[in-house]
């Protein structure tokens, strides 16, 4: 069980709490690049519990700072993007996208602007993502060395979805591997699906043995099970400091990817989910069906948006929320159609993480073995995160970017001789890889 002091250091995000400080050692993914247009208008980001603008000036360089003019604090999203700066519409004061002081009208000649600074943030544009970095180290550190970061732009996608509860429970949906079979799958009938099914052994043996392991970038799960007389059925997931995960619902070999659980304040998360095209996986695949052809309920693709908003937390929004309990069909339900009787794998995890609260209570949880990835993570999280504000110690990742680039999830079946080590580094080294790290390898 996790304690209630606990639960409170770990879901708090603002500038001076425990996890707060901690996600400040790391790059951010913030917003897509298409939305910020050169000279257009201003977007208004929430960032850990910060309220930020981001903006595109003249030469295409972005900006992101805190939203208040440095003046007299009105709010710079309601400037005017132009000529290389946002220029305040109260008295005039004008910042480039550092936050330098490039214009100060209201003053007669020579003013003070190279006195006053906005407080912006560095930024990076990467795979079609504004990355931003909150912290004050000296040394900023590098972009996380994902494998999917180093594959060629044109070959990655990349989607932004908004969640109404904390940034933790949402990340746990994606590590607490043993939903799968009832929330996804639970009215899957194994007899109805063809052998090579991906969810097969999934949907024959739902309650699987794990291994948990601590690793270089946090920590890892593998379900296990026999698929078959002396063949296992393996399915490896990861999470990855401070807010990321990999997810098994893919080939292992091609299924480079990295989802982002971003805090904007303690009560709403940005999912972002960045992967490759050609990875053979949930999103590439059509939509499952069982032998006789006929679509598995549950399982359609898509996600219904709302239009963007320019609120604080107005982007990235789906229709389906608590307002209509995520359009949850009864007869679907009772009928056995659909399990959850909610439509879509995105939107079923959506309602069960946002049923909790914007956070959960730990000390009303009975977390069982099945759980212990959850609890060995919170663990983790905790020990950086004390550990940095105690000693100073850098969290994994943050000094050191390359300990992602081993890390891989997905499912695949192997001999049953080998260990969890094995299995692993056997699958990695057949795997498709991005080339620098091929190169890297052979050096
Ligand atoms: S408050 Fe922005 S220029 Fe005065
Ligand atoms: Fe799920």
């Amino acid at each position: 069980m996790t304690k209630t002091f606990d639960g409170m250091e770990l879901t708090r995000v603002g500038p001076g709490t425990l996890m707060g400080e901690l996600m400040r050692c790391y790059w951010i993914p913030a917003a897509m690049s298409s939305e910020l247009v050169r000279d257009g208008t201003p977007v208004r980001l929430m960032l850990l519990g910060e309220r930020l603008i981001a903006f595109r000036d003249s030469a295409g360089r972005v900006g992101v700072m805190d939203h208040r003019c440095p003046h007299r604090c009105a709010s710079l999203f309601l400037g005017r993007n132009e000529d290389g700066g946002i220029r305040c519409i109260y008295h005039g004061w004008k910042f480039d996208v550092v936050g330098n002081c490039v214009d100060m009208p209201s003053l007669p000649p020579p003013g003070f602007k190279e006195k006053v600074k906005a407080k912006s943030h560095k930024v990076i544009e990467r795979a079609g993502v504004v990355w931003v970095y909150m912290g004050s180290c000296m040394q900023t550190p590098s972009l996380p060395a994902f494998e999917i970061l180093d594959m060629p732009e044109d070959e990655i996608n990349v989607s932004f979805i908004q969640r109404d509860c904390n940034y933790l429970q949402a990340l746990e949906g994606e590590i607490d591997t043993s939903h799968f079979g009832f929330l996804h799958a639970g009215h899957v009938d194994p007899n109805n699906l063809a052998e090579d099914d991906p969810i097969m052994h999934t949907v024959r043996n739902r309650a699987p043995e794990y291994h948990l392991a601590e690793t270089a970038w946090g920590t890892q799960y593998a379900g296990y099970r026999e698929a078959e007389p002396r063949r296992i059925s393996w399915r490896f997931g990861n999470f990855l400091f401070p807010f990321w995960t990999q997810v098994p619902n893919g080939e292992f070999g091609s299924h480079m990817h990295a989802r982002a659980w971003v805090p904007l304040d303690d009560e709403h998360t940005m999912f972002v989910f960045i992967w490759w095209k050609r990875a053979v996986s949930a999103m590439s695949l059509p939509q499952p069906a069982f032998k006789d052809g006929t679509p598995i309920g549950g399982t359609s693709r898509g996600n219904r948006m709302l239009p963007n908003t320019t609120d604080w937390l107005g982007r990235w929004r789906l229709k389906d929320n608590a307002g209509n309990d995520w359009a949850l069909d009864r007869a679907a339900q009772q009928g056995n159609v659909i399990y959850s009787g909610i439509a879509g794998i995105h939107l079923q995890d959506q309602a069960i993480t946002e049923s909790m609260g914007p956070i959960v209570d730990h000390e009303l949880e009975h977390l069982a073995p099945s759980d212990q990835m959850i609890t060995r993570t919170r663990r983790r999280l905790l020990l950086a995160a004390r550990a940095l504000r105690d000693k100073g110690v850098l969290p994994p990742g943050a000094n050191d970017a390359s300990v992602y680039r081993n890390a891989r999830s997905g499912y695949f079946v192997s001999d049953n001789h080998c260990s969890r080590q094995e299995v692993y580094a056997q699958q990695l080294a057949a795997s498709v890889r991005p080339l620098s790290t091929l190169h890297r390898a052979a050096e």
